[in-house]
């Protein structure tokens, strides 16, 4: 059959196979030309969803990456802690030990007389005792004698402080550090510890923590070569572990090796924008810390505390300059702890054998408090 003009009628063959396939071809899902009013709706949800997942990410990426701002701030020198009138500076406390130490922290005289505390014109040492055996009288059976002294002068935001470390302590069972804190006001107006360790027997980290109240987290992005080991600086978690930064990788800044590369210097920034420690070597201590610190020149902080996540103005209050060496007590005495590198148990060690204890002082050059414009430093 064909039609008027001769062609043949009916469709071609291939016509009832095109026919189901332009039907797709001209109408495919992303044609919106043929969407209905579902389609619409489906692509505005879509896009809405893409929407919110940007801002999201965008809210979320802006939030880790707060940052405060720790443009330099001009410092001068504002208090000097050296000589040999070192220790006329700090009150020595004797009361009971508030970390339960095996210890007797002994008053100024005593401290003296024993050679417990001792300054010169270069150095100032600050040891635990000797001469205590468990045959003498007075023994050890209740705790060895040590000192823990505390700066009379108390210091607020903008201040760097510089300290010259010449010896960390050594021995199983003790507890030395380095710190800042208003003792009677703990953790109200916070704990800044800048040297700390336990029952170093030879070669290890030095720790710098923060310990606060409640509303103090390090959660945040930080600029730091140490390596952060909890994030909380409040007291009532991680067993009041405070939120510590490891200094180093290579056992280096406390003990045997720091003593033996001659210690090094440890500074601290206290303002507002945060807390920053840096721990030099002394083979690299920068100049300036002497003459008149530029943290800017000093490359990243060993420990980084900002303030992102914790108003280190309301939490850092008061605080004094602290050395001590405690013996055993929460820390150094827990026995799974002790029981890492040591003999026994923490007490019985303390108690029995002095000789242990003649690596166990603290060494100090100078320290000094350099104060910016805005310092608050005030007098207790
Ligand atoms: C006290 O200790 C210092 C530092 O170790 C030392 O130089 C001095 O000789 C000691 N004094 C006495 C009386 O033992
Ligand atoms: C240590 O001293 C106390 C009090 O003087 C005494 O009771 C105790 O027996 C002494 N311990 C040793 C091991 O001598
Ligand atoms: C932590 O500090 C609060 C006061 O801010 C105090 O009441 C509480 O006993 C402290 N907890 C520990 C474990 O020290
Ligand atoms: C006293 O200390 C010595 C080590 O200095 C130890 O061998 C001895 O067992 C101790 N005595 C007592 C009663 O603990
Ligand atoms: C602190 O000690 C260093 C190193 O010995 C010295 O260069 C500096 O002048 C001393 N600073 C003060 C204020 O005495
Ligand atoms: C010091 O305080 C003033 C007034 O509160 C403020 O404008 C200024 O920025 C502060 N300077 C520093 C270095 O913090
Ligand atoms: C800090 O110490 C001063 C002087 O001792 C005192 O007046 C003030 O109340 C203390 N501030 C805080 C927050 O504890």
């Amino acid at each position: 059959m064909t039609d008027n003009y001769g062609r043949p009628l009916g469709p071609p063959p291939e016509y009832k196979v095109d026919r189901d396939d332009t039907l797709y071809h001209h109408h495919p899902w992303y044609n919106f030309k043929y969407w209905g009013k579902k389609g619409w709706l489906t692509f505005s949800a879509v896009i809405l969803a893409i929407i919110i997942i940007i801002i999201v990410v965008a809210v979320v990426e802006a939030k880790a990456n707060r940052y405060p701002d720790y443009s330099e701030l001009s410092y001068s020198l504002a208090e000097t802690y050296s000589g040999a009138d070192f220790f006329d500076n700090f009150d020595y406390f004797t009361g009971y030990d508030p970390s339960s130490g095996f210890v007797h922290y002994v008053p100024e005289d005593e401290a003296t007389s024993l050679n417990l505390t001792y300054a010169s014109s270069s150095s100032a040492f600050l040891r635990v005792d000797t001469s205590v055996s468990n045959t003498s009288v007075p023994n050890a059976s209740t705790g060895r004698f040590s000192v823990r002294v505390t700066s009379k002068k108390q210091y607020g935001l903008d201040n760097l402080f510089i300290f010259d470390v010449k010896h960390s302590p050594l021995g199983c069972g003790t507890w030395p550090a380095l710190w800042l804190s208003d003792p009677s006001n703990w953790p109200t107006n916070g704990e800044i510890d800048i040297m700390e360790a336990v029952n170093v027997v030879s070669s290890t980290n030095n720790q710098m923590t923060l310990h606060t109240s409640s509303g103090c987290s390090m959660s945040v992005k930080r600029k730091e070569t140490g390596k952060s080991l909890t994030t909380s600086c409040v007291n009532s978690t991680d067993d009041n572990a405070g939120c510590g930064v490891d200094s180093s990788t290579d056992k280096t800044t406390f003990g045997s090796t720091f003593n033996t590369n001659g210690g090094g210097v440890l500074a601290m920034e206290l303002r507002s924008a945060g807390i920053r420690m840096w721990q030099f070597a002394r083979d690299s201590v920068p100049v300036d810390v002497w003459t008149g610190p530029e943290p800017d020149t000093w490359g990243e902080a060993t420990a980084d505390f900002p303030n992102t996540d914790c108003d280190i103005s309301s939490h850092f209050r008061n605080q004094s300059i602290i050395a001590n060496i405690d013996l055993c007590g929460s820390w150094a005495g827990t026995q799974s702890v002790y029981g890492e590198n040591c003999p026994g148990t923490c007490t019985d060690y303390v108690a029995n054998y002095p000789d242990a204890f003649t690596d166990a002082y603290w060494e100090f050059g100078n320290f000094t408090v350099w104060s910016a414009a805005n310092s608050t430093a005030s007098s207790s």
